[in-house]
């Protein structure tokens, strides 16, 4: 949550958080400042706000579900026990393009900056478009409230073809 794809929400939350509670924390009269993570992890378990996501699965089927902030879509996927075949196969570390997803322009527009990293593995997916995300990159916010989310049609596990045993 604190790495790559998260890294937009937590300067944002920290932004909006975390001064004024070492301000009210020095108040009291401590100077030892508060535990950036500690906080972010208090914030985030505190946020009851779900987050509506659609997917669009293989068949053209619609699937909706909610998540909370913070979570990715892979996790998503996977408390939601969703049933896409292959997706999110190295568990979020960035080594397969498995969670490979599709988005509209408006919502893409709304995803925050891709890291070399991702860019580095999406390269690498099946059916590749101008508006496509790695899902175990992507944290919910709110202002992604109601996203769809397209599974492209094939998978692509690069540790596979590595393997030559796709
Ligand atoms: S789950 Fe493997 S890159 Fe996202």
């Amino acid at each position: 949550f604190f790495d790559a794809g998260g890294r937009s929400l937590y300067d944002a939350v920290r932004a909006l958080y975390l001064k004024p509670v070492n301000l009210a924390v020095q108040h009291l009269g401590s100077s030892v400042p508060v535990n950036q993570t500690k906080v972010m992890f208090f914030l985030c378990l505190r946020s009851d706000n779900k987050v509506t996501v659609n997917f669009i699965n293989r068949d053209g089927e619609k699937i909706t579900v909610k998540g909370s902030p913070g979570d990715s879509l892979l996790d998503v996927v996977i408390n939601e026990d969703l049933d896409f075949d292959g997706f999110g196969a190295c568990e979020g570390t960035l080594a397969c393009s498995t969670c490979h997803l599709i988005f509209d322009e408006e919502m893409y527009k709304k995803l925050g900056p891709i890291t070399d990293e991702e860019m580095d593995m999406l390269d690498l997916a099946y059916g590749l478009t101008d508006t496509s995300r790695l899902g175990c990159q992507i944290c919910l916010t709110k202002s992604l409230e109601g996203m769809v989310a397209k599974v492209p049609e094939s998978v692509a596990d690069i540790r596979q073809t590595k393997d030559g045993s796709s």
